[in-house]
């Protein structure tokens, strides 16, 4: 097992496949899509995996954008499930193509989901995503459940004034079935919708904390745990949450091709695809690997 200087150990990878998303989330910064589009290929995202694989790295997320937009999405679980040491697959998804995509995706290989899914209310979801999908999105994670994908984590932006009188619903709603609900903290969007709809989950965390029957903190990002009859809810704080750098394990790898030490940086990214595509050998990739474990630096210290 690998180690940044600060000993924290690196584990899992997260693999954003593509910066392309067939919805538009008030919240999201759609970072790059200005840009000009470069996306890794099928075989040269199992080339990292293979070179991240010798070094440890035992589980990958794949996410986005919206990593089911890519049409070779299948192959490219598939060819990450063939790399021996990686024990799991997981992925990040709007669900609005689970219907069509969750039986391949479990036979490529997939062991689990996160859906983002911020309200039950079709207007709300409208306002929030620009699209009229929600009932497509919950078929899809029937789908999913159905599918074998386990266990499937809800992902609710937890946002004042638009959903936060929804959460408890939410949870009911999913509550059965062994689905976990990750209550996440909004994070830098622009200035006017952070400042009006940021919410400190801090308030719903003492909340949750009075009703639960057990809780348990997590190694990763010290996230809480809690069990209300039979639910399990996570929270995701990121802001000016020591424990999250202190515990992060994970390195994260942007469509470009390029590793990124640290969530809230782009400043000190290292790029591998284009010396794959120069031909480079797997040595050079090791070294560039280990000069992006070189820069993991916490944020919050
Ligand atoms: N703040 C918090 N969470 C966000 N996500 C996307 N943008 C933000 C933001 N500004 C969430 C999505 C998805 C997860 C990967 O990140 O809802 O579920």
């Amino acid at each position: 097992m690998i180690r940044d200087p600060y000993g924290r150990p690196i584990k899992s990878a997260r693999i954003s496949i593509t910066n392309k998303c067939n919805m538009n989330c008030i919240y999201c910064h759609r970072e790059g899509l200005d840009k000009e589009e470069i996306e890794m290929t099928p075989e040269e995202i199992e080339r990292i995996v293979r070179v991240l694989a010798r070094f440890g790295i035992s589980k990958i997320k794949i996410t986005g954008g919206e990593p089911l937009v890519r049409e070779d999405i299948v192959e490219i679980v598939r060819r990450i499930r063939s790399i021996e040491g990686i024990e799991e697959i997981s992925m990040v998804t709007n669900g609005y193509y689970l219907e069509e995509y969750a039986k391949p995706l479990k036979n490529a290989g997939l062991d689990r989901i996160n859906v983002s899914l911020d309200t039950l209310d079709p207007n709300k979801y409208k306002m929030l995503t620009g699209c009229n999908n929600l009932e497509k999105v919950l078929r899809g994670i029937e789908e999913a459940y159905h599918a074998g994908l386990s266990p499937i984590k809800i992902n609710v932006v937890v946002l004042k004034d638009i959903n936060d009188d929804e959460i408890f619903k939410i949870i009911r709603k999913f509550s059965r079935r062994g689905f976990v609900i990750q209550l996440i903290e909004l994070i830098d969007s622009n200035k006017e919708f952070f400042e009006k709809h940021h919410l400190d989950l801090n308030i719903i965390e003492e909340y949750l904390e009075r009703i639960s029957q057990r809780i348990i903190v997590r190694k990763m990002h010290a996230r809480k745990r809690f069990y209300i009859n039979g639910a399990e809810i996570e929270t995701v704080k990121f802001i000016h949450n020591k424990n999250f750098c202190a515990n992060c394990n994970r390195i994260r790898i942007t469509p470009d091709g390029k590793f990124k030490p640290c969530l809230m940086r782009n400043d000190n990214l290292v790029d591998f695809l284009s010396y794959i595509r120069k031909g480079c050998d797997d040595k050079k990739l090791e070294e560039l690997f280990l000069e992006a474990v070189k820069r993991r630096e916490p944020f919050n210290k």
